[in-house]
């Protein structure tokens, strides 16, 4: 299987990243318009989130039909010139496939819904009574995880929105049609893919009731899917491609497994441990400030438990179903660009493939929406009213939602000084950031010390240093609460990197030995010094990267 290291990849959220005929909704010409920035940064894919016809219940994951192009993202022709543009500046492009589920507009789901027993088979029916589902799940959106079709006496799994029917793997005939798909757009010229939610395509055998949680324990990393995932690598001669597959809930084990080139499934994982340390109790809808040594802890897992199993993984921090990190992690107002800059260097001198989601790179902030009628997503409207009802005030409902939501990082991309951030001549599908103004793609160009060129010098450095792309990694400081930092070691090179996660100043060990030289760090005035006694002072959210033999 091919090696992925040295590549960083860019992910774009179509909706908003350039709308390029003035209808407030980003789309596929307005990305090729963008190909000369994105080449600058230095990225080598791009990933799209779904472009195809669909309902947009949940903005293009609830796919109504998987090889044509939604037209208000434009044609396959602007999806061919987009290949062709992207190829000339060496950058490839990856596609999206949600394959764990279909929209209930897909023809598959019609036929079913009007009574094709072969097409029923597609998904997960199960017979059944009104007022009785098949278990007691609950969908990933809130609510139940059953509908029920009264014209069929059927209900059906949706671990997600009540459009988004599960597809049902076990049916040969279904893996077939999925691998159609895959070999459709193989030949189109799309160099990879990313497949959604993919550890839960394999149901249990047998329903039933989970009376300790939601249900997932018994379809997450199900009995068949690195079976399915397999056949599916291999009928489909995409093993050698870049593929990444977006893990829920998952475990170590799983994703060594899913990414050992060995098993010929998947180059790497996205797995979301680490995004949850500001959960309290393990939920996402209630708050609580940021767990550090869990963080440090979950760092330690999955970059030396993957090391050691030959897995790889997919290093990331945002994306669109993330809030922004400079929000989360970071510090908005007084250390915005030296936080910002920190959790860039913190998760790209890691092993494994960085990802950047659009926006990202010039530090882009949640947009502080302070009222409901400014969010879009699915979720976060069905939260809203599952938080009131649980007899949260509005006030508190708001806030959370302001920390926690998905459109936090949907908000469009922040261009220039132009209306709507040179995002668009009309008013955006969903409201702009109350930063729009200040935080641009404009501001940051030519600015040698500013959050977009740290970016390009962590993309850059990543195709210089081997250490950086090929190393073995060692966590350091474990004692540590506020910093995040680790060892790198190729060979004779070494690289060190401390992240100071906090805002106040904190003492490391200083490296042993001599020949040391700064790599990399986050203020404009030097590095950190060392003292007499061997530790090293690290200035409110610094950065240092040392290496030596480089
Ligand atoms: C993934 C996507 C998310 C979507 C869900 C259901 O988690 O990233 O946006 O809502 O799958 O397809
Ligand atoms: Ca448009």
């Amino acid at each position: 299987m091919a090696d992925f290291s040295e590549k960083v990849i860019y992910q774009i959220y179509p909706k908003s990243f350039q709308d390029s005929n003035g209808d407030g909704i980003g789309d596929l010409k307005g990305i090729i318009r963008r190909l000369d920035y994105l080449k600058d940064l230095g990225v080598d894919y791009l990933w799209l989130t779904p472009i195809f016809p669909s309902p947009q219940r949940d903005n293009g994951y609830d796919v109504a039909d998987y090889c044509s192009v939604n037209p208000m993202y434009g044609t396959m022709e602007d999806v061919e010139e987009l290949i062709a543009e992207g190829r000339k500046r060496g950058i490839g492009l990856m596609f999206d496939m949600v394959f764990n589920h279909t929209s209930t507009e897909h023809v598959w789901f019609q036929k079913a819904l009007a009574g094709e027993k072969k097409y029923q088979d597609y998904y997960m029916f199960r017979d059944g009574e009104p007022d009785q589902p098949p278990t007691n799940w609950v969908s990933k959106f809130g609510g139940p995880a059953w509908e029920y079709v009264p014209s069929l006496k059927k209900w059906y799994l949706h671990l997600f929105d009540v459009t988004q029917a599960d597809l049902n793997w076990e049916n040969p005939a279904v893996r077939e049609e999925l691998k159609q798909v895959i070999r459709f757009w193989k030949e189109k010229g799309i160099q990879g893919f990313r497949f959604d939610v993919v550890n839960l395509i394999s149901k249990p055998e047998v329903f039933e009731n989970d009376y300790e949680g939601d249900g997932r324990r018994f379809y997450t990393d199900g009995r068949h899917v690195h079976e399915f995932l397999k056949e599916l690598v291999a009928d489909t001669g995409i093993a050698d491609m870049i593929t990444v597959g977006e893990m829920s809930s998952t475990s170590l084990e799983n994703c060594v497994r899913y990414s050992n080139p060995a098993e010929k499934e998947l180059s790497m994982c996205f797995s979301f441990h680490h995004l949850k340390v500001d959960y309290k109790d393990g939920q996402k809808w209630e708050l609580m400030e940021p767990d550090r040594m869990a963080l440090k802890g979950l760092f330690k897992t999955w970059q030396e438990g993957m090391q050691a199993g030959h897995g790889w993984n997919a290093l990331f921090w945002c994306n669109h179903d993330q809030p922004r990190i400079v929000s989360r992690l970071g510090d908005e107002k007084t250390y915005w660009k030296e936080s910002a800059k920190m959790l860039a260097a913190s998760i790209h001198l890691m092993r494994g493939t960085p990802y950047i989601y659009q926006g990202e790179e010039i530090g882009m902030q949640n947009p502080h929406y302070q009222s409901i009628e400014k969010y879009r997503d699915v979720e976060s409207i069905n939260y809203y009213r599952i938080l009131m009802e649980q007899g949260k005030s509005q006030e508190e409902t708001l806030e959370i939602l302001a920390a926690r939501s998905r459109d936090d990082g949907r908000t469009p991309m922040q261009w220039d000084g132009q209306a709507n951030a040179g995002f668009s001549q009309s008013e955006p599908w969903i409201p702009m950031g109350d930063t729009s103004q200040e935080i641009t793609v404009e501001k940051q160009l030519g600015d040698e010390t500013s959050i977009l060129s740290f970016y390009k010098k962590l993309v850059a450095l990543r195709k210089e240093l081997p250490v950086i792309a090929r190393g073995d990694i060692a966590m350091i400081e474990a004692e540590n609460a506020d910093v995040l930092a680790y060892r790198r070691t190729l060979d004779d090179q070494e690289l060190i990197v401390w992240n100071n996660l906090t805002g106040g100043e904190t003492e490391v060990g200083a490296p042993e030995g001599t020949g040391w030289k700064l790599v990399l760090g986050n203020y404009e005035d030097g590095q950190a010094e060392g003292n007499a006694d061997g530790r090293m002072r690290l200035r409110p959210y610094e950065t240092v990267a040392l290496g030596r033999n480089l």
